[in-house]
């Protein structure tokens, strides 16, 4: 069991559904970012591990030199290792990773509204339905018209959380380009287009509230 999330992130190197979850999610970044016109695309990541899925996808795009991003982690030594290899990446002038709490909309201030959003491995970890609509309403903060959101939902005990999350994104505004559950079954990954307005100030400063354990993640 991991003891926190630096630790939950070794898991990425034994576990297949960890392992084509990833692989899944850098498909849709990399799939946004050459959808995405001519021009800066602006990317936020909310709750950023180490921002492997971003940084592993920037690292042989044609687009990444237009790109800037922030992503907002709270583990101070997720977000070391994240700047670590933003620096390998020579992207440092262009991708900030914030040491700071992600459900915080003052934390996005001047990176918003973004292309592209990512949530992997958060919407799990939100408290039941009630949070989980607060956290896709406020996505109307985070993003662009027209702005793509990938995320991620696991599945347990035969439940299809993901149902839920695809409900409740289209009746806010956002229209399915994908979805995949990986081979192992039990995860599932989305990517969504906001089709709603920007909304230039949060409707609250608290986005959502992240309530997961590392040693119960999903
Ligand atoms: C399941 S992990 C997912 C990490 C990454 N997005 C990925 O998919 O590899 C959840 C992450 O959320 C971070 N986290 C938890 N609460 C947070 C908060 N309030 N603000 C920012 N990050 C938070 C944890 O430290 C952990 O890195």
């Amino acid at each position: 069991m991991p003891k926190d999330w630096y630790e939950w992130h070794d898991l990425y190197n034994t576990e297949p559904k960890l392992q084509q979850r990833l692989e899944i999610v850098r498909e849709y970044i990399a799939y946004s970012l050459n959808a995405s016109p001519d021009g800066a695309i602006r990317i936020v990541s909310v709750c950023a591990g180490d921002g492997r899925d971003l940084l592993g996808t920037l690292q042989n795009h044609p687009r990444a030199k237009d790109v800037s991003a922030r992503l907002v982690e709270i583990n101070s030594n997720l977000v070391e290792r994240g700047r670590a290899t933003i620096e390998s990446l020579g992207l440092a002038k262009q991708i900030e990773f914030i040491n700071g709490d992600a459900t915080l909309a003052t934390n996005y201030v001047g990176a918003v509204p973004a292309d592209i959003a990512i949530a992997c491995g958060v919407l799990g970890h939100v408290a039941e339905k009630i949070e989980l609509n607060r956290l896709i309403n406020n996505l109307s903060f985070l993003s662009k018209k027209g702005a793509f959101f990938i995320w991620t939902r696991g599945h347990s005990d035969s439940i299809s959380y993901s149902d839920n999350v695809r409900k409740i994104l289209s009746a806010s505004g956002f229209e399915e380009v994908n979805f995949k559950l990986t081979a192992t079954g039990n995860m599932a990954v989305g990517i969504h287009r906001y089709l709603g307005e920007n909304l230039p100030q949060p409707k609250e400063q608290q986005l959502f509230v992240f309530s997961g354990i590392p040693s119960k993640a999903r």
